[in-house]
């Protein structure tokens, strides 16, 4: 799928206390993302849980799942999948580091206005 690459700025990374690992919320146009930030290593999925519209960004890191802090269903940060039961899953996007800069791909579906309100 063609993706469109966006410079993240002003990511305003949420330390978690006695957790080696930082969260953030971005938009992007219409995309939610969260941003998970372990040592050097960045990872990119959509903010929004699949299950009821949890924030994951608000959530916590167990293992290489982001869990929901409404349900505490967990998805796996690098495949998308739904660790816990009920089979949903969650869109992980490209992340890229050029020269000390963040960069993100979307679809380019995401920049169709049309897209926008699915
Ligand atoms: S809203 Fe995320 S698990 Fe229910």
């Amino acid at each position: 799928m063609a993706v469109k690459w966006y410079k993240l700025e002003g990511i305003n990374w949420i330390e978690q206390d006695n957790r080696n690992y930082s969260l953030a919320f971005q938009k992007i146009g219409s995309a939610k993302i969260c941003l998970l930030k372990r040592g050097d290593a960045i990872d990119a999925f959509q903010n929004k849980c699949p299950h009821a519209g949890g924030s994951l960004s608000e959530g916590w890191v167990e293992n290489d799942s982001i869990v929901c802090p409404v349900h505490r269903h967990k998805f796996d940060i690098k495949n998308g999948r739904e660790t816990t039961e009920q089979g949903n899953c969650i869109r992980i996007y490209p992340v890229k580091i050029i020269d000390a800069d963040l960069f993100i791909g979307l679809p380019v579906s995401y920049l169709n206005p049309i897209n926008w309100f699915k």
